[in-house]
């Protein structure tokens, strides 16, 4: 007999990208630039505030945004940043999924979903 698991009930999601290619790839990719260590650090600034049942970090594979990787993008609000280090990752939470204020200074271009939006809603408790 299968035995099923509630179906948990995240606020945010935060899928990091951790795509792997050749070292001689033209368009480089997230895993060489740190995506595996920005994602456990994710993880673990999400354990240590007690949000890992509201705020998953996922692996991601490629986001198409490789050149400017390490790419993390947040739903459901759609906010996309690039170039993101480890050193990057407590700003993030405490700046956007706690406080409901979008990083700028990481933020990818072209993002027309946010329409000059810097306030996002923040966590319920
Ligand atoms: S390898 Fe990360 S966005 Fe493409």
């Amino acid at each position: 007999m299968v035995r099923w698991r509630s179906v948990p009930s995240f606020q945010r999601h935060v899928f990091v990208c951790i795509n792997e290619r050749p070292a001689d790839h033209p368009k480089g990719c997230c895993k060489a630039k740190g995506g595996v260590e920005v994602r456990d650090k994710l993880k673990a600034e999400l354990a240590a505030r007690g949000l890992s049942k509201i705020v998953r970090a996922n692996n991601a594979g490629c986001l198409d945004q490789c050149e400017r990787g390490v790419t993390v993008v947040v739903y459901p609000e759609q906010v996309w940043y690039g170039g993101v280090t480890v050193d990057d990752v407590t700003e993030i939470v405490e700046s956007h999924l706690v406080n409901g204020r979008i990083v700028a200074r990481l933020l990818l271009p072209d993002q027309p979903q946010l329409a000059g939006k810097t306030q996002l809603p923040v966590l319920r408790a």
